[in-house]
């Protein structure tokens, strides 16, 4: 785990702490490709983002990866607009590219209880996809209900609840390039 260098950052309207810059989230986001670019030699993985938290590290992820890919999204729901998990998952929006025989790759932004990325692996799987890798950006422990098995991980947490980099408070904080604890 990278040690975490605290910035007090204060406005009027948000209360919020730097955790990984943006220049520490794009050197990590590179190496993360790099390795993926090292394990698929030879394949073309598809990419399957995980909407709509992932879109700029899934944005930068792809186009940093220096073999031929394929992409889609998937969506499913579970927070609310709140912090908590509701606990039940459903699939709102499901992949439209085949994955049948594939290598496929999916791009989660968290890792929180698991829930999620379990419903997502198990829907992959029963579509037949032919390998079925995780990669997330942030794997937070602390409330983990379900084991996942994250293959590519940014940076590692044990708890509390960060913002920006696409992810957001009730739909807020999304635009930020850095990625903050919320306070
Ligand atoms: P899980 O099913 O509990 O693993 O939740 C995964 C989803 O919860 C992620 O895709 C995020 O949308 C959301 N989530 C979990 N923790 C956070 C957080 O700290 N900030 C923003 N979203 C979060």
């Amino acid at each position: 785990m990278l040690s975490i260098k605290l910035l007090k950052v204060e406005s009027r309207k948000l209360k919020r702490e730097i955790l990984f810059t943006s220049d520490t989230v794009q050197q990590r986001v590179r190496e993360m490709a790099g390795e993926i670019t090292a394990d698929y030699e030879g394949e073309e993985p598809i990419l399957i983002g995980v909407l709509n938290g992932v879109i700029f590290f899934f944005a930068d992820l792809v186009r940093s990866i220096a073999i031929p890919t394929k992409i889609d999204f998937i969506r499913a729901s579970s927070y609310g607009s709140g912090t908590v998990s509701k606990g039940e998952i459903s699939l709102t929006k499901d992949v439209e590219i085949q994955v049948e025989g594939e290598h496929v790759i999916i791009v989660e932004d968290i890792v929180d209880t698991g829930l999620t990325l379990n419903r997502i692996v198990d829907h992959l799987e029963e579509k037949g996809a032919k390998s079925c890798r995780i990669c997330a950006l942030i794997d937070k422990s602390e409330r983990r209900k379900k084991e996942v098995s994250v293959d590519y991980c940014g940076f590692k947490l044990e708890g509390g609840f960060v913002v920006g980099y696409g992810l957001d408070y009730g739909e807020r904080y999304r635009y930020l390039s850095d990625i903050c604890v919320l306070k």
